[in-house]
């Protein structure tokens, strides 16, 4: 098989996007963080001074607003109307609302039939929450990546240290952890493993090992890749 599609899940600090990202080059296909893209909509709602809880003003901006994915250097570059948000939507503002936008059903329904729409091509790996279960429920290989949440925590710890030097690893580990209920709990499109996904519990693993083991998994479950 020539071009078909990956969908990887799981919660906060898997390493999806490491991975995703990986496995895209290393196939040639497309990579699309679509945790990006709610990241994207949160940024644009808290810069345009609306607040989170004010819902049918998050969906008129999420309905208006322009997103472009585009490859770069050090991962995935996001424009929001023409402008380069790719730094501001990570940050601690950014993360610590964005799970309460991304529970909005109308959010989810505007940026779903987006990634829909990037997926249609094949040949795309795309990283987020329900993608196997929901969005692309059709794609060919499907993994459910996890981790405890204590690993979770430390590898967010060692990538953040310039930006939130006052951070604890505790504190970040139960801000990871509530953002895990939230998306587990939330009523459309709840983060889930999909009946048929994959798991991969990258607790012990490298990030090479969980690269080769999606390989190899393209090779026998789906007959593609190299
Ligand atoms: O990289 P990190 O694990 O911190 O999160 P992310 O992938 O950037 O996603 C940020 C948030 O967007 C998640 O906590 C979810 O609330 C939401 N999200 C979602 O609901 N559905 C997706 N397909 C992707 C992300
Ligand atoms: O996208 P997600 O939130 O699931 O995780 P990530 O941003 O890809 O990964 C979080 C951090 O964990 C990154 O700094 C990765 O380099 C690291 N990582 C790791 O150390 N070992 C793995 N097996 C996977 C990721």
């Amino acid at each position: 098989m020539d071009k078909f599609n990956i969908a990887i899940d799981g919660p906060a600090g898997a390493g999806k996007s490491t991975i995703a990202r990986l496995v895209a080059n290393t196939l040639g296909f497309v990579y699309v963080d679509t945790g990006a893209m709610y990241r994207a909509v949160t940024w644009k709602v808290l810069s345009s001074g609306i607040s989170p809880d004010h819902t049918a003003d998050v969906i008129a901006v999420t309905d208006r607003m322009d997103i472009r994915l585009a490859p770069g250097e050090n991962g995935q570059q996001v424009f929001v109307d023409g402008h380069d948000a790719t730094a501001e939507i990570r940050s601690a503002e950014v993360t610590g609302n964005v799970s309460q936008i991304a529970a909005i059903a109308d959010v989810r329904r505007i940026l779903t039939v987006k990634q829909k729409r990037l997926a249609a091509v094949k040949g795309v790996v795309m990283d987020g929450r329900d993608i196997g279960s929901h969005v692309l429920p059709d794609a060919e290989l499907k993994i459910f990546l996890t981790a405890s949440v204590r690993v979770r925590a430390e590898r967010r710890y060692n990538e953040i240290q310039d930006q939130r030097a006052s951070v604890t690893l505790e504190q970040l580990e139960s801000e990871i952890a509530a953002r895990d209920r939230m998306d587990e709990q939330r009523k459309t499109a709840p983060l889930v493993q999909a009946p048929d996904a994959v798991l991969l519990d990258t607790t012990s693993m490298t990030i090479h090992e969980v690269v080769e083991r999606i390989l190899e998994l393209c090779r026998t479950e789906v007959g593609g890749g190299k």
